[in-house]
Formats: C-alpha cells, sequence, structure tokens
C-alpha cells in the first residue's frame, strides 16, 4: 500500500547530475562521494512567465517594446556600492540571485545589511530566515544598525509561509530574502530539507514568485568543503545570478564575485572588511591590501590585476629555501603550474638556478591572481628573493611571461598605469607594446620602464 503510493523516484548524482540506478557510495561517473542522493518527481511544473508581457508569442528582437522592456528594467540599488556594482547596478525585480558562500563567511551579515539599505530606499523587504529566530536577527540587525520600519523579519522553514508572507505584501515588495535555501523545506517534496528534490522544489516556488510579481528574491545557499553549491548544479542553471562570497578565516578581508550573471557582467569584484559592527565595503582595496607593506623587503613586487573595471595592486611574495630531496612548492593565490613555468623559464632564459629550490609563493590578502599579467611580478618576486636583493623601491611589474623569455604587453596597461600612478609608484616595468600602439599615460612623478625579455627586466631592475 505504502508502495503504490510513492511518487516516482530516481537516483542522482548532486556533483555531476549522473542519473545511476540505485545508491552508490560512489557516483560512477564523476567519483564523487556520498553525492548520491534520492529525487522523486514532482508534479508537472507551474508555467512562469517571464517578464511582464504574458504572450507567448515570438517577437522581432528590433521591435521597441521588447527592447524597452530590458534596457528599462529598473535596478534597486541595495546602497551598498560593492553590492551593487557586482550585481551590475542592483537587484533586477523579478530576478532570482543565489548567494553562496562557506559557513561563517558573513552571508547573513551581508544580506541583512543590503536588506536595510534596500528598504531605506526601495520600500518593504521581506527577510526570512530558516536558521535563526526573530530575536537573533533583530539582535544583529540592532547591533549593525540595520533595523529600519521598512524591514520585516520572518523566522519560518516552509517555503509555502514565506511566498504566503511575501505574496501578502507582493503590491509593495522591494525584495524577498531568504537564509538559506538549504534549511527551507517544501511540504509537497519529499525528504529532508537540502536534499535534492527539496531545493529544487524551494527554489521552483521562489522563482516562480519572482517572477509572477516582478520582485527580486535573493537566496543564500551553503557551499560544500571544495568550494561548491550544496545541491543540485540545476540550482545554478535555474538562477538568475550566482554571487559568491570568499574569504579566509585568516583575514577580515571578504570578496564577493558573480560567477554568474544574467544582467551584468561577471568580472566585476567587491571588497569588503569584516568588522565588530559589520560588514564595511572597501572602496579603495589597493590602498587596503598594501597598507602593511615593507618598502625594500626581499622577495616582494607590486603588480596591478584587473578585476573587473577595477585595477587592484597587489604584493606577491617568495621565499625559496635551500631544498632535502624533492624541491617543494607551496602556492597561494596563483596558480603552481603557472609558478612551475615561470622557474622553468627564469632557469632557462634568466639564467637563475632556481629549479633545486624549495619555492614558496603567497599574494597578500587573500586575493587570487588569474591573469597572466601578474607573471612577471611573480617571476620578479622569485629572483628577487633568489638574489636576496630587494626590488627597486616604488616599482611596479606588468607583464605576462612567454616560453621563450619573452615578455608581452597586457591589456588594459593605461587602467593599471593610472592607478599605480594614483597610489604613488615611481616605475612601471612593462613590454613595449605593438608598433604604432597608442601611447600610455603617464602620471606625474611615474616612470615607465620597457623591456621585452626577462633578461632585460632583470638587469633594469638588479642593476
Ligand atoms: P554570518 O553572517 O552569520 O555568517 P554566515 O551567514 O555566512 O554563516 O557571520 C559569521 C561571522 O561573522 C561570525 O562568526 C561573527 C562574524 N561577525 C563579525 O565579526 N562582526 C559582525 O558584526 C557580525 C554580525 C558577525
Ligand atoms: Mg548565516
Amino acid at each position: 500500500m505504502a508502495k503504490a503510493k510513492k511518487a516516482a523516484s530516481r537516483w542522482v548524482c548532486r556533483a555531476c547530475e549522473a542519473i545511476v540506478g540505485g545508491w552508490y557510495g560512489r557516483c560512477p561517473t564523476c567519483e564523487a562521494w556520498g553525492s548520491i542522493e534520492e529525487e522523486t518527481a514532482a508534479g508537472p511544473p507551474e508555467r512562469v512567465v517571464l517578464g511582464s508581457n504574458p504572450s507567448a508569442a515570438p517577437r522581432v528582437i528590433a521591435s521597441t517594446t521588447a527592447q524597452t522592456e530590458v534596457d528599462q528594467a529598473p535596478r534597486r540599488p541595495c546602497g551598498l556600492a560593492e553590492v551593487d556594482r557586482v550585481l551590475g547596478g542592483g537587484l533586477v525585480p523579478g530576478s532570482v540571485v543565489l548567494l553562496g558562500g562557506p559557513p561563517g563567511i558573513g552571508k547573513s551579515t551581508l544580506l541583512l545589511q543590503a536588506s536595510a539599505g534596500l528598504a531605506r530606499r526601495s520600500g518593504v523587504v521581506l527577510y526570512a530566515s530558516g536558521e535563526e529566530s526573530v530575536a537573533q536577527v533583530a539582535g544583529r540587525a540592532g547591533r549593525l544598525g540595520a533595523a529600519h520600519p521598512n524591514l520585516l523579519l520572518l523566522a519560518d522553514t516552509r517555503v509555502e509561509a514565506i511566498i504566503a508572507a511575501a505574496n501578502e505584501r507582493a503590491g509593495g515588495l522591494a525584495a524577498l530574502f531568504v537564509d538559506s535555501v538549504q534549511t527551507i523545506y517544501a511540504a509537497d517534496a519529499e525528504g529532508l530539507p537540502g536534499n535534492i528534490t527539496q531545493i529544487r522544489t524551494v527554489i521552483a516556488q521562489l522563482i516562480s514568485f519572482a517572477k509572477q510579481h516582478s520582485v527580486p528574491v535573493v537566496v543564500v545557499g551553503h557551499v560544500t568543503k571544495d568550494g561548491q553549491l550544496a545541491g543540485p548544479r540545476l540550482l545554478e542553471h535555474l538562477v538568475d545570478a550566482v554571487l559568491s562570497f570568499e574569504g579566509d578565516d585568516d583575514h577580515a578581508t571578504r570578496l564577493l564575485r558573480a560567477t554568474k550573471n544574467r544582467f551584468g557582467s561577471t568580472q566585476e569584484l567587491g571588497v569588503f572588511e569584516m568588522r565588530g559592527n559589520g560588514l564595511r565595503e572597501i572602496a579603495n582595496p589597493s590602498e587596503a591590501f598594501l597598507a602593511e607593506r615593507q618598502q625594500g623587503a626581499v622577495g616582494s613586487c607590486i603588480t596591478a590585476s584587473m578585476e573587473g573595471s577595477r585595477p587592484l595592486l597587489l604584493e606577491v611574495q617568495a621565499l625559496l629555501a635551500s631544498s632535502f630531496g624533492n624541491p617543494r612548492r607551496t602556492c597561494v593565490g596563483v596558480d603552481p603550474s603557472r609558478v612551475a613555468m615561470l622557474l622553468a623559464v627564469l632557469d632557462r632564459h634568466g639564467g637563475q638556478c632556481v629549479l633545486d629550490q624549495d619555492v614558496f609563493i603567497n599574494v597578500v590578502g587573500g586575493v587570487r591572481l588569474s591573469e597572466p599579467a601578474s607573471d612577471l611580478a611573480v617571476l620578479l618576486a622569485i629572483a628577487s628573493s633568489h638574489q636576496r636583493k630587494a626590488l627597486p623601491a616604488g616599482l611596479v611589474a606588468l607583464a605576462e611571461v612567454g616560453l621563450t623569455g619573452e615578455l608581452r604587453q597586457v591589456p588594459r596597461a593605461e587602467a593599471r598605469v593610472v592607478e599605480a600612478g594614483r597610489l604613488g609608484f615611481s616605475k612601471v616595468l612593462i613590454a613595449p607594446g605593438p608598433k604604432g600602439a597608442s601611447k600610455l599615460p603617464r602620471p606625474q612623478g611615474l616612470e615607465i620602464v620597457y623591456a621585452s625579455t626577462i633578461s632585460e627586466a632583470l638587469n633594469r631592475v638588479f642593476f
């Protein structure tokens, strides 16, 4: 009897979405451990109306109405400039944003501060928490100075109750915030909160609410140990934007990036600092990251990395030490295989025997350098440590290093040079651009030094 009632189900891997025959401890497709979950089939989905036009007829892009619908989608800025920039100008009504991050990083704090800003500017915000009681959230809101008459708190784990509360105010609701998708459950789906079926159903209901009433919805999602959003990968496809909030336990710096954004760029970076009274925006991150730098330190080099539209000056540190046995490479903030390549190039084309050394690299401030533009800075930091000589004071290095030891110019060099000048650096070491390329700006007091190979660069800085 019980069997006949049970809805059709299948076994799905949470990591790779493969459908398997039954429960396995390890996914036969992607070999992830403990990722197989039972998923029960839900009924046919409701039709979701995307945008304000309920007609299903196709329309020509050039038709003005279709265009203006998108262009004029009003943004609702939440007042935290760092968040608004990452979102592409603010929350778009009817969009669903997933905010992911490891436990304790400050997701709830960010959400609460954003909801207070939104409540001040745009109207009623409903903050639904499935993790904390109203008293807890209210207490924190009081401490953060985020309490506002337009900010309504609800502690409930039933998605139906949250949507009902939102529906009551749907006309005047500026946004619905839900903390977190893993703790909310839908009565008509099977299993415990946080399992695949539950997460899918909850998110589907929230999306349907957002699109129906043109209310932006922001949902917090937990991430697993390896940094993936917990729950089905499908979650990321369903929502309009995925923001990830990162940082490490040893630093107060927190970074907000968009890994997916249907309404803006995914290149922008928001920088915050976690303080006793909440998250503080860092409008000038280069200054903050360089604040504790020691002038004239051996094994340190500054580079300018583009994070979205913004150049960020960062310090790369390197330490070389005699190795016993197999040399170790320990890299924080840079790709170890890139470092291995730079070591080989330095050895072959820079005439420095570094391959038998233990190498430690660190990018200060917990930021990751992902651009080849920072190659030269990593290489010079290594050379500086190897030679036990500091690089010239006030130097910024900007170039991609090739396998033949050549240096290449970096994209958006102007913006980086201007940022170096603004922060009082005196020398930028850069590769000459192709002939006829526009001249780089030369802020006052800043000298631009060109080098086209790494041996030229080493000669310029060490002799
Ligand atoms: P929280 O927002 O609860 O993290 P998450 O929702 O991502 O799990 O914040 C977690 C940590 O932030 C907590 O350990 C304490 C710290 N914190 C501060 O340092 N200052 C503050 O003002 C607040 C509210 C939290
Ligand atoms: Mg939380």
